[in-house]
């Protein structure tokens, strides 16, 4: 697909508007190939959805392999998983024909397919419906043993896997395991920003998923490939960006992917030749203000201590020890163990990450709007 824009904002558009992850996507590329589950864990934003889809464009020509892709952050329970797989099945067959539906619903029987044809192209088609009364177990296995009689190398990723931590069933994990280690053509891609709760998971003596899985955590694109990619963008545009400017959009962003792409997606829709440091900021700037209605609304879902804590956090950029004397002292924020409780709750909303030993605001472009607050520049 041809983009206006080249930097772009939603999931994956092709190898061209996609910076590096060169290594990353040759070991992904060679545990798939070497029959290896691999667990690809990040924080939010740095990129894991999108290095799958190009994991998947590479191997879209391996006439051997079907790759299925299933993000299951909207499902429920395990019913809702299983049904979103079934239709992924589905979904990947060009020519959904009357014979390829009956085979599959009959594959998937407690799955309750309803085959129809559309009465205006008069297409078959096949609805997969959630059913409640029937065992989910029961769906999964029937998938699966649909796929394992595929004489393909089935590719699973499940995006999003930590949601399964929050499915009401007792024991989806070991469920999951149990039905996962007999499928003998089928490798799985685990992915999720949940870091410490995947890790747990796949590491933990004793829990369903140990060792079954290389691990691959997902770090930020290096800051030189970064800055190449976009000037080159700039420049097919015969367009210009300084490198103060390039050194800028780096220190602003913390190189974090998502927000490179936005700025830059911002930059770039810009009636300018010549893109300056002075650009850069005033476009930050620009950024900050749009989504002030964003940030205001983030403050009245936090308390007092919580947003002050924040605020200080934001404003010194990282914090090693939040509740050090010192940092209490210079942002009067209360006492120790007041502190304690506001961070853990930060915590919990996501709003702050351990990064290397450093706590900082998750949200990259909200620190930046904290640390202005109140500021005198
Ligand atoms: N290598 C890359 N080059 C250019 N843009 C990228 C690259 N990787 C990801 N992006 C872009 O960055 C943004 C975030 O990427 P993506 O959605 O893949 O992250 P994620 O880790 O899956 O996030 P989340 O944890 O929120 O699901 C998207 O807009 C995506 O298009
Ligand atoms: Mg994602």
């Amino acid at each position: 697909m041809k983009m206006e824009n080249p930097f772009v904002l939603s999931v994956y558009a092709g190898p061209q508007y996609f910076c590096d992850r060169e290594k990353e996507t040759e070991t992904l590329i060679n545990a798939i190939k070497n029959q290896r589950n691999i667990t690809l864990i990040s924080y939010r934003r740095l990129g894991k959805s999108g290095l799958i889809k190009h994991v998947f464009y590479q191997l879209r020509e391996e006439k051997s392999m079907k790759l299925f892709y299933v993000d299951i952050m909207d499902t429920e329970n395990l019913s809702g998983l299983v049904s979103l797989l079934a239709k992924e099945i589905i979904g990947q067959v060009d020519n959904k024909t009357m014979r390829f539906l009956k085979k599959f619903g009959e594959a998937v029987k407690s799955l309750r397919p309803k085959i129809s044809v559309d009465p205006l192209t008069g297409q078959p088609e096949i609805e997969i419906s959630v059913q409640h009364d029937s065992a989910p177990e029961t769906g999964l296995s029937e998938v699966f043993s649909y796929l394992q009689k595929q004489n393909k190398h089935i590719v699973i990723a499940f995006d999003e896997f930590q949601q399964i931590t929050e499915y009401p069933e007792m024991n989806v994990e070991a469920i999951l395991r149990k039905h996962i280690q007999h499928m003998d053509n089928t490798n799985f891609i685990f992915s999720g920003s949940k870091k410490h709760m995947l890790i747990s998971m796949f590491s933990d003596y004793g829990k369903p998923f140990y060792q079954s899985a290389q691990m691959l955590d997902l770090e930020k694109i290096d800051t030189k490939i970064y800055k190449e990619f976009i000037r080159s963008r700039f420049e097919i545009s015969k367009r210009s960006i300084d490198d103060s400017a390039l050194d800028l959009i780096m220190e602003y962003t913390q190189v974090h992917t998502f927000y490179v792409q936005y700025l830059c997606n911002k930059l770039y829709g810009l009636p300018v030749k010549k893109i300056t440091s002075e650009t850069v900021t005033d476009t930050l700037l620009k950024i900050l203000e749009e989504n002030e209605v964003i940030y205001h609304n983030y403050k009245v879902l936090l308390t007092g201590n919580q947003f002050k804590l924040l605020e200080a956090i934001a404003r010194e950029g990282s914090v090693s020890k939040p509740t050090s004397k010192e940092f209490i002292a210079k942002y009067e924020l209360g006492t120790p163990s007041s502190v304690g409780t506001a961070m853990n709750a930060l915590f919990k909303k996501e709003m702050i990450l351990k990064d290397d030993g450093l706590i900082k605001v998750y949200d990259i472009f909200f620190s930046h709007w904290l640390a202005r607050r109140n500021a005198t520049v």
